[in-house]
């Protein structure tokens, strides 16, 4: 099983070459992987319709491998693992979640059965591996929680309410995104999370050079990631715990930034408010805005933003107990 590998450039002519003569039974595979690319890169400039064509293709094969798990076992032991550590983490089942890119509902079917009825709302881009999802939902018998299940074209969020959800939750995403895609979502999920919720969302970590692999596969720097989101007024924080679980990406929560409190009409659900014990809440966060305790909020906000970017992006080094690692 594949373990973190945090310097390697995937992308790079040395790195494939080594890696064909390492693994010479993958190559016929890899270069299939290739041609549809190819293929569907020409047929689908924007990221969003090419990676929709690639779920196509896969969920055809199988469901659970398109997103990501190689047996049944392995499928019921991530969806575990993602659900495990967020109730380890806050989840409680009067949240309200949103989960980006919810696949065949690995995790999700957890979510939903955990949550109160009707609180947990899945969208996904591929039409295709969300009937999936319906068919794992009929297979868990959790009709009656009537989660929402909704395709989408962007992650703009425009058709959701503003501050409804506690927790915005998306696993193995990003690691198939491209940087414009993690940007749009940034923008806009402030909006809709709730005063003290959280987003957490795992993505493939390089220590090394940024790169890609075709385009499926995403490597950032951790510090890439919190700077972005801290320019859409979010806070970020690399999730050190996670590193010690048997999985191949890394995974960041991000709150509202320091300055939330003091925007007027950002629609906040005040009910929602103090129900994530390790939420990264500032002391002016929740306070009611005056002038001058504004100014001084983002005083004190601009003068720790880049210690805290540089102690958020200080990830540790990859478990070496982890033994067996997955890629999605
Ligand atoms: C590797 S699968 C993981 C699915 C699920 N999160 C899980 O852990 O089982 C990635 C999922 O994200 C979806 N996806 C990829 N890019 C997306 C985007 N920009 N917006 C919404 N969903 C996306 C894919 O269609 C796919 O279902």
């Amino acid at each position: 099983m594949p373990r973190k590998n945090l310097t390697a450039n995937r992308a790079a002519l040395a790195h494939r070459a080594r890696y064909a003569l390492r693994h010479p039974g993958r190559v016929p595979r890899f270069l299939l992987r290739a041609g549809r690319d190819a293929w569907l890169r020409f047929r689908s400039p924007d990221h969003v319709a090419y990676y929709r064509a690639v779920m196509k293709s896969d969920t055809a094969g199988s469901p659970e491998a398109a997103v990501g798990s190689r047996s049944h076992d392995r499928w019921l032991a991530l969806g575990a693992m993602q659900f495990d550590y967020l109730a380890s983490h806050g989840l409680r089942p009067e949240h309200r979640m949103l989960e980006i890119g919810c696949g065949n509902l690995r995790a999700g079917w957890r979510f939903i059965q955990h949550l109160d009825t009707g609180h947990y709302y899945g969208i996904d881009i591929s039409p295709d591996i969300l009937f999936a999802a319906q068919d794992t939902l009929v297979r868990q018998g959790l009709q009656d929680k009537r989660p929402t299940l909704t395709p989408v074209r962007d992650l703009t969020f425009a058709f959701l309410p503003d501050g409804y959800f506690d927790v915005v939750h998306a696993h193995s995403v990003f690691s198939h995104s491209p940087l414009s895609v993690i940007d749009e979502c940034f923008a806009h999920v402030g909006r809709v999370l709730s005063p003290d919720g959280w987003f957490d969302f795992t993505f493939g970590r390089t220590e090394g050079e940024e790169h890609h692999v075709l385009r499926e596969d995403f490597y950032y720097r951790t510090e890439t990631l919190v700077a972005l989101a801290e320019k859409h007024g979010l806070s970020a924080r690399f999730m050190d715990d996670w590193e010690k679980l048997p999985h191949g990406q890394s995974k960041i929560r991000v709150t509202h930034g320091p300055g939330r409190a003091e925007r007027p009409g950002t629609g906040a659900r005040p009910e929602a408010a103090g129900t994530e014990p390790e939420a990264d809440a500032g002391p002016e966060a929740g306070a009611k805005p005056k002038a001058v305790k504004a100014v001084k909020a983002a005083k004190t906000a601009k003068a720790t933003k880049s210690a805290k970017a540089a102690k958020a992006a200080k990830a540790p080094e990859s478990s070496k107990t982890a033994k067996a690692r997955v890629a999605d």
